[in-house]
């Protein structure tokens, strides 16, 4: 027997089809197929969706990125250098749909623990050996010494961390399934905030109490 949603189904096609016209230009919500060979981007920085280069204008070096040749600075209270290579710095990964970045830890340093919203994360260790790991939904931490040539995959959206455990300087280098994946750094998140998230909100859900909050907000500009 026909369901009544069979029956009715051209009616519902003929429905979407008239919502499809006549609805507005919806943003972008997750990396699209590409619709042609490629698609240097060439709108400023940012998440707006961006136009094309002029086919007759692309040249070899639109394909071409040396961004990660170079060390990243370490010189912070982290001792970790962040070099991306997403669609902004590099055009031509535009519509494609994957990114990478270059992690430089100096011994000790640590690249805090964050989220990347669009993006399953692989790492992979290029020199020392590095801490890495992430949490499950479940709360279950996962985590692994990574060195020379190993990889470590950090699946999209999970709070992760990459920590320098060797003794002389770290680099990794990650790949991510998406041309912008972002970053939320847990500790800005919750307390370098603009503006700041209500102190005794921060107390009660970190079971704390405010001196300890106070303390966390003012190390983040608080
Ligand atoms: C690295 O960053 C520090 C702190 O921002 C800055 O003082 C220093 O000049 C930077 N070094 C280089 C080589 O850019």
């Amino acid at each position: 027997m026909e369901s009544p949603l069979n029956v009715l189904s051209p009616f519902f096609l003929y429905l979407c089809l008239l919502l499809a016209l006549f609805q507005a230009p919806t943003p972008c919500i997750s990396d699209p197929n590409p619709l042609q060979d490629f698609c240097i981007r060439t709108s400023p920085a940012g998440q707006s969706a961006a136009t094309c280069k002029a086919a007759s204008a692309v040249v070899s070096d639109d394909f071409f990125f040396d961004g990660l040749t170079k060390e990243g600075n370490t010189s912070n209270s982290f001792g970790a250098g962040l070099t991306q290579a997403t669609h902004v710095q590099f055009p031509g990964l535009n519509t494609l749909g994957i990114a990478m970045a270059r992690i430089d830890l100096a011994p000790g340093g640590l690249n805090p623990p964050h989220t990347h919203p669009r993006g399953s994360e692989l790492v992979m260790v290029l020199k020392g050996a590095v801490l890495v790991g992430f949490v499950s939904g479940d709360n279950v931490l996962y985590q692994k010494v990574v060195r020379r040539g190993e990889l470590f995959i950090v699946p999209k959206g999970l709070v992760h961390f990459q920590k320098n455990t060797g003794k002389g300087k770290a680099i990794v280098i990650v790949v991510f399934d998406s041309q912008f994946p972002g970053i939320v750094p847990a500790p800005f998140a919750l307390f370098g905030t603009k503006p700041a998230i209500d102190s005794q909100l921060l107390a009660k859900a970190f079971k704390v109490d405010g001196e300890v909050v106070t303390s966390l907000l003012s190390n983040f500009g608080n």
